[in-house]
């Protein structure tokens, strides 16, 4: 299988198929989604929050990104990987962010950048697309925006909000976008979106109406105990099962009974005579 590029996750969309997309954030993850055949991986600044415990994805570091998207990339040979533009690192002005996207490609290998906004960002968008970089956009509900969200809320519920969230869209597309995520949008708004627009949309708790869908893998998979927001479905409990891993292992070492002799290297022992040496010399 190649990796997917551009083109091929657009014909999915013209051919009316759906794209998968899952965050990750390290190596062996992304060998992991790789092998489950999943098209595009995000390396979300939801790290943050995730790997690295904080509240919300306001903390993270262009320096945290790319320690986290390199790894990433070294573990996906075929989905295609978008990397995050953290909180600041492209809203101050068109010139930073193309400097910022341009790091985010050369020190990580990832193949798009994705950021946050619509109609505010647009400037942003077309500049990074000029500079030959693909841009997934953001809209909906933004999680760098979630003091003046006032939280992390359902986005699009009145007419006024709705006709805003449709500007960004068009505003998105019409930067150069080729992509975009909706977040937290009533389902119907974002099938409407999502059939208006030729670029490809991924939603994330805005129904099934888009292109394509994308979760957080700790959320999906059941490694954050029993979270569960309303959109997410676990998929797996892959939390459930590292544990028993661990209490398992815990309890053999415990025992003494790991290492065995299967787990060691007898056949490779010192000669007995100067192990007796060594006994008597300390
Ligand atoms: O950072 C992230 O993981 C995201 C997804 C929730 C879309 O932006």
């Amino acid at each position: 299988m190649a990796r997917n590029t551009v083109n091929t996750l657009l014909k999915l969309k013209q051919e009316g198929k759906k794209i998968s997309q899952v965050t990750c954030y390290d190596y062996s993850t992304a060998r992991l989604v790789d092998a489950a055949g999943i098209d595009t991986i995000l390396v979300g600044d939801s790290l943050g929050m995730v790997m690295q415990g904080y509240e919300n994805t306001l903390p993270v570091t262009m320096e945290e990104m790319i320690i986290y998207g390199r790894s990433v990339v070294r573990g996906a040979q075929n989905a295609f990987v978008v990397i995050d533009m953290p909180f600041m690192s492209y809203q101050c002005s068109v010139e930073q962010a193309v400097m910022n996207a341009g790091r985010l490609i050369k020190e990580t290998g990832a193949n798009a950048v994705k950021l946050e906004g619509g109609v505010a960002v647009a400037p942003q968008i077309k500049a990074i697309v000029d500079s030959g970089i693909p841009v997934c956009g953001h809209i909906g509900m933004t999680p760098q925006s979630c003091n003046l969200m006032s939280g992390f809320k359902v986005q699009g519920k009145s007419e006024a909000n709705a006709e805003r969230i449709m500007q960004d869209a068009f505003a998105v597309q019409e930067a150069g976008a080729f992509m975009m995520v909706i977040e937290c949008v009533p389902p119907k708004l974002s099938a409407l979106i999502s059939k208006k627009m030729h670029l490809i949309t991924i939603g994330i708790g805005a129904g099934a109406g888009c292109d394509g869908q994308v979760l957080v893998n700790q959320d999906m998979t059941q490694m954050n105990g029993d979270f569960l927001p309303k959109f997410c479905k676990h998929f797996g409990n892959v939390g459930d099962a590292l544990i028993a891993a661990y209490k398992a292992y815990d309890e053999e070492v415990k025992a003494g009974t790991f290492p065995d002799e299967q787990h060691s290297f007898p056949k490779s022992e010192c000669p007995e005579e100067f192990l007796k040496v060594l006994d008597e010399r300390y």
